[in-house]
């Protein structure tokens, strides 16, 4: 029986969103094997009840617990925000991180390195926007840290589409940030795991506001806690050895394919087409 720090870690997103966080853990843990899981058949989750947010992570959860995995990530703001209490609930003892805290880490730490009373705009999803779960971990960390949100839906549809560098879509990002470039200094946070491809096109939008995500600091969030709990794999032990990843998703798995490469910035391996 394989051990389970040699597991594979699962990953899940609504759709290809979540492969900007796989990057990132790729940097950050090039010797684990990961299995990634892209819900492209329901996406968007940002747009749906609580209630339905809820099941379907659960659904993607659960495929992937039922392939072996060691830790999941919610690689999804929208299912971090609302269903990861239930997620750790219902798999526990098995280790379940969101990208939510580790955001509102990135957001706070770049607002301090900026002028004093700089604040903090959340664009993310509809349902990530109305849950307040951004408002209140940046709270947490930085009670007088002014927030505004603002609800970004069609960024998704354009970001799995691909159209991130077409006229359209920096029309619609410069439409939906504009009411904030006059509220002086800004932090824009990346509240949705499918925005971080329109980074440059925003730094080009504004060039004196600064864009963060939650990408780079949930994967050191994650390599630091399953290094706390030795569920590292052995194959640290070997430095010449990179980790395999899986890649399955609902729907579309040439598209999948095909597009995923401008999140994980690279190429993607064969997708396999799931059902949940
Ligand atoms: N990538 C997801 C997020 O981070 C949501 C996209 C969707 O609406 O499905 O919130």
């Amino acid at each position: 029986m394989q051990q389970t720090s040699n597991l594979p870690i699962g990953v899940f997103d609504s759709g290809m969103g979540g492969l900007t966080v796989l990057s990132a853990l790729h940097s950050s843990l090039p010797q684990e094997n990961f299995i990634y899981l892209g819900d492209t058949a329901r996406l968007p989750y940002g747009t749906k009840t609580r209630e339905t947010v809820i099941k379907y992570a659960e659904q993607a959860a659960s495929a992937l617990v039922a392939r072996g995995i060691k830790a999941l990530v919610v690689a999804c703001n929208t299912a971090s925000g609302i269903a990861l209490p239930a997620l750790q609930k219902r798999f526990a003892p098995l280790p379940v991180y969101g990208v939510v805290e580790p955001g509102a880490i990135a957001a706070v730490h770049a607002a301090s390195t900026q002028a004093i009373g700089t604040s903090v705009v959340v664009l993310a999803t509809e349902s990530t926007i109305s849950s307040g779960a951004y408002q209140k971990a940046i709270i947490k960390l930085a009670p007088q840290i002014r927030i505004f949100g603002r609800a970004c839906p069609l960024w998704v549809t354009l970001a799995e589409m691909g159209n991130r560098d077409a006229n359209l879509t920096r029309d619609i990002l410069a439409h939906d940030i504009r009411g904030f470039l006059q509220k002086g200094s800004c932090v824009f946070l990346l509240g949705c795991t499918h925005f971080p491809v329109f980074s440059q096109a925003l730094t080009e939008i504004s060039t004196t506001v600064s864009v963060v995500d939650s990408a780079a600091t949930t994967a050191g969030v994650v390599a630091e806690k399953l290094k706390t709990l030795g569920l590292l794999t052995d194959n640290l032990l070997s430095d010449a050895k990179h980790g395999q990843t899986r890649y399955l998703a609902t729907d579309g798995a040439a598209r999948f394919k095909q597009v995923g490469g401008q999140f994980l910035k690279c190429a993607l391996n064969e997708v396999e087409l799931v059902d949940l």
